[in-house]
Parts: structure tokens; sequence; C-alpha cells
């Protein structure tokens, strides 16, 4: 089965083609970040325009590096939210329209449970039942996944999302839009034990998160300082990826210890975070647990992950032509 996937929740318009017995066969991204960062943030309205504007011709671009053409395709996954209601009507509209055209069923599905399965695209694969640490600029939840379509939260985010406040605090810094990234490369110059910064809700009896708090810090930080020279920069910047470090790695070893279960996948673009991985792959040495990452380039929202979870999903697949998008929607 070739299952054509859809991505356009956010700024970035994925769009790939996933062969069940071949795998991956091909997958292109546009990201709108250049166009988006003049505002300081991704604005709907621009993102919907642009996804119209690549979707097309990114397809062309996957059946091309693919050597198949459009009546290859079997079935058309694509995401139906949670996203920019704008923006994933694009994706809808584009998967039923080529589903409708070539008389092939489509799947909805939900943006996470892509980020969820991505790393079963890796080699090797873990094996289900895992623990999931889906930390995005959207959300950071734990989850116990047991198999396709068994998800069960553990604790999530309270307030902001790590992604969320690698990009704030990044903005608090002047290091543009979006900052998760930058962030983390200023980091590697700074030093951690400078500034002391919380562990927001560390040692709650819970698997739940906060984040919000650390950012008030860092802008209390920022705003304390005389001058803002590189050098504390990047000082602020290792002190603040340390400490949502360390508060996600002891969250997820507390869950691998509550649930007894041995296997840690990380998805989600913060999970392309070095020092993240690093601090897991020690703790899952010195602690005998396996931790699974997505590839680099499926961190991030992409088509992959959506054709991946398409082709699991492919049982729930309707006829094309009526659809809905559920901008805010729930993964369990
Ligand atoms: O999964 P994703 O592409 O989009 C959402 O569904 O939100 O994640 C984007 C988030 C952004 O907040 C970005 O700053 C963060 O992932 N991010 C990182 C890194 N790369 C991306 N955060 C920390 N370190 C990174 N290396
Ligand atoms: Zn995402």
């Amino acid at each position: 089965m070739l299952v054509l996937g859809i991505e356009s929740s956010c700024d970035e318009t994925g769009i790939a083609l996933y062969d069940t017995e071949a795998g991956l066969l091909a997958h292109q991204i546009h990201s709108q970040i250049a166009m988006h960062t003049e505002y300081g943030g991704v604005v709907p309205e621009l993102a919907s325009r642009d996804h119209i504007r690549r979707a097309l011709p990114l397809t062309s671009a996957c059946l091309a590096e693919s050597g198949k053409t459009l009546a290859d395709i079997d079935a058309v996954a694509y995401t139906a939210g949670p996203g920019l209601a704008g923006a994933l009507l694009v994706g809808a509209s584009v998967a039923n329209a080529l589903a409708f055209s070539l008389g092939k069923p489509v799947v909805a599905i939900h943006h996470l449970e892509g980020h969820l399965l991505s790393p079963l695209l890796a080699d090797p694969a873990p094996q289900f039942p895992f623990i999931a640490l889906l930390v995005s600029g959207g959300h950071t939840q734990l989850m116990a996944v047991r198999g396709i379509g068994q998800y069960e939260i553990l604790g999530e985010t309270v307030d902001d999302a790590a992604g969320e406040a690698f990009d704030k605090s990044a903005k608090l810094l002047g290091l543009g839009y979006p900052g998760g990234p930058a962030l983390s490369k200023l980091a590697e110059l700074g030093d951690a034990k400078r500034f002391n910064l919380p562990r927001p809700m560390l040692h709650s009896s819970n698997l739940d998160f906060s984040f919000s708090g650390l950012k008030t810090a860092v802008l209390q930080l920022v705003s304390k300082q005389d001058e803002l020279d590189v050098q504390t920069q990047a000082d602020i910047c290792a002190a603040f990826q340390e400490a949502v470090v360390e508060v996600l790695s002891k969250k997820c070893l507390a869950a691998l210890k509550q649930t007894g279960m041995n296997r840690l996948v990380i998805a989600g673009g913060v999970g392309a975070n070095k020092q993240l991985r690093a601090g897991l792959d020690a703790a899952a040495k010195k602690r005998r647990f396996e931790v699974f990452y997505p590839p680099l380039e499926l961190c991030t929202d992409n088509g992959a992950m959506i054709a991946f979870a398409g082709a699991q999903r492919l049982k729930f697949a309707t006829p094309a032509g009526s659809y809905a998008v559920q901008p805010r929607w729930d993964l369990s």
C-alpha cells in the first residue's frame, strides 16, 4: 500500500510517500520560518496561503523522488488537527481533492499521533509498549503507548509547552523566532552554573510539567542585567536549557519506574535538542533502558510521520469528499 501524507498544521508544509512494504520512499518539507520571522511568530493567514502555494509542487517532487505516479497512490493521509484552522483546511482540501480524483480513501490523522509514531520510522524501531515523551512547540506530554491507538496520558504541562518556553525565552534574549534551536546552539558556549534557574514541578508527586515560571525567571534575569553581552546571553541559555532538560529527563525516568516499562521514545521538535539526547542516552546506559528518537529531520513537523500514521490507521479510512478539521483535539 502506498500512502501519501500531507502535513500543514502550522508553519511547515510536509509531503511524503510511505509504502507499507518498502518504507519511506520520499519526503519533502517546506519551512515557512523565514516568512514569519519578521513578525516574531506564525501569522495564520500567511501560513495558509503558503501551504496552498507549496502543497502540489511538493507532491510532484515526492512523486519524482520516488519514481511513482499519482495512479500508484492507494490512500491519502492528512493532519486533521490540532493546529491552525486555515492551515489545516488547506491540507484537508488537497488530500480530499486528490483522493476524490483518484477514487481512493482518505485518513484523518491526529498531529500528535504522527509525532508519537515517528520514532517507528527509525532503524532500529522500538517495540510496543513504550513510554513516549512528546515535546513540541504546542505540547509536552508523557504517554504510555501500548499499541497503535492505545495511548494513555500519564502527565502533561499545566501551562506552557517546553518548546514554547524555549521560544519565549529565546525571544526575551533577542534570539528571534523560533528560538529553540538558536537558544540551544548559544547554550553550547555558556556556563550553566553562573545563574540558578528553578526546576518547576521537579519534585511534584505526579508526572505533570510546568514551564511558564521558568520563562518568567528568564525575564527577571534578563531585566536585571545592565548589559546583555553575548557571554551573559549564552550563560542564561545554558542555565535555561539545563533546567528544562533536567525536568524532562527526571520525569521520563519516573514514568518508566511507575509503569515498569523499559523503552522510552522521544518525539516532537524539542526531541532534536542535543543536551536532552545526551542526558537521556547517559541515563539509559546507567539504568538499562532503551531510548529511541525519530531521525533528526523527522523531529519537527513533516509529512512522513503523517503518511506513516496513515498507513497504520488505514482501517479507519473514509471515502474522500466529506471532511472536517479539528483545530483543538485531544489525543486520548
Ligand atoms: O514538533 P514541532 O516542529 O512543532 C509543533 O508541533 O509544535 O516543534 C517545534 C518546537 C519549537 O518550539 C522549536 O523551538 C523546538 O521545537 N525546537 C527545539 C530544538 N529544535 C526545535 N527546542 C530545543 N532545542 C532544539 N534543538
Ligand atoms: Zn508538531
